[in-house]
């Protein structure tokens, strides 16, 4: 099943084969920050506006309310991130 994840008003589908949300960023060539990409330094925060998303495991950085880390994360939702 393939989830759409929207941005700044640029709809965009998460294919499974990404396994996580900045691959799918990256793959469409929308810039984020990132550093790890393994759930450690938080550089991929960003704010989930709306839907949801799992962890395949979960990050050991700190992650707010309504935010999420991209490098270790996929939807299980169509979602609306900002990215900051
Ligand atoms: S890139 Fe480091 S936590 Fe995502």
């Amino acid at each position: 099943m393939s989830f759409s994840i929207t941005i700044e008003e640029q709809e965009i589908t998460f294919l499974d084969e990404d396994k996580n949300i900045l691959n799918t960023l990256e793959r469409k060539n929308i810039e984020s920050h990132f550093h790890c990409r393994d759930g450690f330094c938080g550089a991929c925060r960003c704010t989930l506006k709306k839907g949801t998303v799992e962890y395949h495991e979960y990050p050991l950085a700190f992650i707010g309310d309504n935010e999420i880390l991209t490098c270790c994360s996929y939807p299980t939702s169509d979602i609306e991130l900002v990215i900051e």
